[in-house]
């Protein structure tokens, strides 16, 4: 992805947030110099990932396959003493799918917290060969037991969310409008905790085309 474009949808972002009176913490409004003149402080903020992310997951086409995510809050996978949980909020676009994968580890609550519809699509994964399979399953919406064939659609309207445990299959869009969704989760690792159905990249290569608005958490190993 181009850094401008990045910077574009981090500058909407953060209207989007602003008119749900969403604030982030403090260090989500620094400017990239501020990250070099404080490192000392930010170590667990740069080594849990917290703060901007933004994917087109490898499809060169964001607003078709594509997720804008901020994580609040996180622990990590190796460190049993540590935070086991985590906290992201996300801005899903209309028909911007973000497309089927599966945790190994992480059990998440995905939450509509207002705008159109979200429209979750489920699959349960084969434990061994982790392909889709044709079998049914339940889910909890908002704590209420549902059953579900393979490839159900479930729809969330602002206020709702749904629980997914490890190896449930999901892929997720909006409809009606851009959504604001938020996740509670157990510990979130991006780099080895995602099993995408297709190859994926989850990290954008980027295109320095202009200076950076807002650094990315993926732009955090070129700081220290
Ligand atoms: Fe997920």
């Amino acid at each position: 992805m181009k850094r401008s474009q990045i910077n574009s949808l981090i500058r909407h972002a953060e209207e989007f947030f602003g008119e749900y009176r969403w604030r982030l913490p403090q260090w989500a409004y620094w400017e990239p110099a501020t990250w070099k003149s404080r490192l000392d402080e930010t170590a667990e903020i740069r080594t849990t990932m917290l703060g901007w992310d933004l994917t087109d997951f490898g499809s060169g086409d964001f607003f078709r396959r594509g997720l804008l995510l901020f994580t609040v809050r996180n622990g990590m996978l190796d460190r049993p003493d540590g935070k086991p949980y985590a906290e992201k909020i996300m801005i899903v676009r209309d028909n911007q799918e973000t497309p089927w994968h599966f945790h190994w580890s992480k059990m998440e609550d995905i939450i509509n917290r207002g705008g159109g519809t979200l429209v979750i699509e489920l699959n349960q994964a084969d434990r061994e060969t982790e392909q889709l399979t044709d079998q049914p399953f339940q889910v909890e919406i908002d704590g209420m037991l549902r059953s579900c064939r393979a490839g159900e659609r479930v729809e969330l309207a602002p206020g709702e969310s749904i629980t997914l445990p490890p190896y449930l299959y999901h892929r997720f869009w909006a409809e009606g409008g851009t959504c604001l969704v938020g996740e509670v989760s157990k510990v979130n690792d991006d780099n080895t905790d995602n099993r995408f159905l297709e190859e994926l990249g989850r990290f954008p290569s980027i295109e320095e085309d202009e200076a950076p608005y807002r650094l990315l958490v993926s732009d955090y190993g070129a700081l220290a």
